[in-house]
């Protein structure tokens, strides 16, 4: 059986996650907490975030999804779907955290239980977006200040 899946995302209030490779805004604080959240669990990414962020990120697991059946990394596991991700995932100790990007994020959140969105109070320019949260959907569980941004956390509504 697979393991419930969780994305973790930092979101401006235009839902710019991205510009080109990069994260248009830094907020140092919200890094540290993303450390924190995802240390010892398995980062599901898509292979354009793995690239611009270079390297695997030390402590955790992490499954690049790429159709490319060339492609590989030292220090990474590959997935050719979001399914062979989680079925790589299951085996594996640790949570599943899907950490971008825009099209992974997209895939994800029919199937995610949780999101913990970091929403960082700026509208900046980027070419990269969250998906719209469906309210009916999804619904607001907790909501903490930090400093320069708000971390909020959406729970998938019972279907019951
Ligand atoms: N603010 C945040 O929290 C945050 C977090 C992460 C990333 N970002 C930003 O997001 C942007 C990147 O997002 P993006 O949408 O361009 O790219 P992405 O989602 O990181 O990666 C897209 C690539 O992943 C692979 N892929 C996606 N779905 C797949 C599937 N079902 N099966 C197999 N492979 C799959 C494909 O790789 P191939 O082309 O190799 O087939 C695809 O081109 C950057 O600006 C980055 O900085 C922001």
């Amino acid at each position: 059986m697979s393991k419930r899946v969780v994305m973790v995302a930092a979101v401006a209030r235009n839902r710019v996650i991205g510009n080109g490779p990069d994260i248009p805004w830094r907020v140092p604080g919200e890094q540290a907490e993303f450390k924190r959240l995802t240390m010892g669990e398995i980062l599901v990414m898509g292979r354009t975030t793995y690239e611009s962020i270079g390297r695997p990120l030390p402590g955790r697991t992490t499954i690049v999804l790429t159709r490319d059946r060339e492609w590989s990394a030292e220090g990474v596991l590959v997935a050719h779907s979001f399914l062979d991700a989680l079925a790589r995932a299951a085996l594996l100790p640790g949570e599943v955290i899907v950490v971008g990007g825009a099209q992974v994020y997209a895939e994800a959140m029919p199937l995610a239980s949780e999101q913990i969105i970091s929403e960082i109070p700026l509208e900046p320019e980027g070419d990269a977006f969250y998906p719209e949260i469906d309210p009916a959907q999804w619904e607001v569980v907790d909501r903490e200040p930090f400093e320069g941004y708000e971390r909020v956390t959406w729970l998938r509504r019972s279907r019951l």
